[in-house]
């Protein structure tokens, strides 16, 4: 592929990842544990102890990343690397830690973009009152923000606060630590959400009051929805979900309001949020600057089947287990997810559908007005090191018919100021261990051996390094 033209002057090149993905050192250091290091264990793949070793790696990590070329870095700050016991006294050898990670990407000119919530709730605040599912968890969240934006904010202006609430609200059983009683109550996904919508836009109004200069933002996992077909009602089925799924969110954080549609559908099946008199204004008082996007795959609904009308848990048709773009919800009488008969897969049934990113970007641009950065983006795959290399033609291919889409995007006017994809290093894989990986630079371990941990940049770190010299125009 070719782009032949450039991105903007001063548009954001680099990678991300995720603290419990790629840290390691999970008790290292007076760190406790978090949902994710609990969630983890007994999947048959591997654990978040070691993961990819960056906790101790970090410069390497770091000059890997300056030989590339970037120019910006997304990671995301451990809260029990900071607090512990998620509140209470900070730890002083997990704040060196992120002090050194921050300083050392400025030195070498990389600008730091955390993430401030992905996924990690400390398992002492899920025991103590089970985490996001007390509303309780919103000021010791907006406590653990603040005490980050204070501390960092003279170095970040560019803040995203919750990593992919949508994912979080759809699979709320694996991204949260929930006990047993809850697990019949989808109304409880609905109030965990709420309680992380007041966090986040809390959180939000103090960077704008804190941070000279700071903007607030989110890390949205995205997926447009299709249709299955022209029948009116599938397309009526695909408006229901762009509202659920999609708009839920983003009508909160950039409208300050719920989709009348969506909440009220919720409330004619008793899964609505309680709320407290004051809520809405909190939301509305702490709306978002700009929306990080994860991309990696679109949707396809129909309206469901009478006869199946029930509301059905989401679950994987292929991996037996959570394959997060495979996942075939039932919402009765709303729409139904399915497979889409007219799109590729990748080996774990997520779509490969790069026109998704150009519709997607123009979908949001038009509707909120508002900058963007493709905080996510990439191709799981089941790489094989030979001699030394990784020949990962396929990611290559991935990741450029993606930049031209985001171009042809820029082109058509929407704005859009970075490209950050998933992953710098091989991290932990949410759903499949280190079977399915997504660096620019290969992890030597697998689920059982460890190894070496050795950094091996693939075949796809040396195109991305032309790509960036460039500023896209190779791609
Ligand atoms: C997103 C997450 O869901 O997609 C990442 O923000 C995750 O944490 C990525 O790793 C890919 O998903 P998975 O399940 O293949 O790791």
């Amino acid at each position: 592929g070719n782009i032949r033209k450039e991105m903007p002057k001063g548009f954001l090149w680099g990678a991300s990842t995720s603290a419990y993905q790629v840290e390691g050192a999970a008790e290292e250091d007076g760190k406790k544990l978090s949902q994710m290091d609990v969630l983890n264990r007994g999947t048959g793949f591997a654990d978040a102890s070691v993961a990819s070793d960056h906790y101790h790696r970090y410069k390497e990590d770091i000059a890997l990343m300056k030989e590339c070329g970037f120019t910006a870095y997304r990671f995301s700050f451990s809260w029990s690397r900071i607090f512990p016991d998620g509140v209470g006294e900070a730890n002083p050898k997990g704040l060196e830690f992120y002090d050194n990670l921050v300083d050392e990407l400025v030195k070498n000119g990389i600008r730091p973009v955390p993430t401030i919530y992905h996924y990690d709730m400390p398992m002492a605040l899920v025991e103590k009152y089970d985490g996001w599912v007390s509303r309780q968890s919103v000021d010791d969240f907006v406590a653990y923000g603040e005490f980050l934006i204070r501390r960092y904010g003279d170095r970040i202006k560019d803040w995203l606060i919750i990593n992919e609430q949508s994912i979080i609200v759809e699979f709320w059983k694996k991204k949260n630590y929930v006990p047993e009683k809850y697990h019949g109550d989808p109304q409880v996904k609905f109030q965990i959400n709420h309680h992380m919508n007041l966090g986040q836009a809390k959180l939000s109004k103090r960077i704008h009051e804190l941070v000279e200069g700071g903007r607030s933002g989110a890390a949205i996992g995205y997926s447009p929805v299709y249709g299955l077909d022209s029948t009116p009602k599938n397309m009526l089925a695909m408006l229901n979900a762009e509202d659920l799924k999609n708009h839920f969110f983003l009508d909160i954080y950039f409208k300050g309001k719920y989709p009348a549609g969506a909440f009220r559908y919720l409330e004619e099946h008793g899964m609505a949020p309680v709320m407290e008199a004051g809520d809405m204004d909190i939301i509305r008082e702490g709306k978002l600057d700009f929306l990080g996007v994860n991309y990696y795959a679109s949707k396809c609904v129909r309206f469901p089947d009478a006869d199946k009308n029930e509301l059905t848990e989401a679950k994987s048709n292929l991996s037996g287990r959570k394959g997060a773009m495979g996942a075939y919800e039932v919402m009765p009488d709303f729409y139904q997810y399915m497979k889409n008969p007219n799109a590729d897969t990748n080996d774990w049934d997520w779509t490969i559908d790069p026109t998704g990113m150009q519709y997607l970007l123009r979908d949001i641009y038009e509707r909120y007005e508002i900058p963007m950065i493709i905080t996510e983006n990439g191709l799981g795959a089941r790489d094989v090191l030979e001699d030394g290399k990784v020949h990962d033609d396929y990611r290559i291919d991935y990741w450029s018919r993606h930049l031209q889409a985001i171009h042809r995007a820029i082109e058509l006017g929407v704005d859009v100021r970075g490209f950050l994809p998933w992953s710098f290093v091989d991290v932990l894989s949410t759903s499949n261990g280190y079977q399915k990986r997504y660096g620019l630079v290969y992890v030597n371990r697998d689920d059982e051996d460890i190894k070496d941990l050795a950094r091996i940049p693939k075949d796809s770190f040396y195109w991305y390094q032309k790509v960036i010299a460039t500023n896209g125009a190779h791609c």
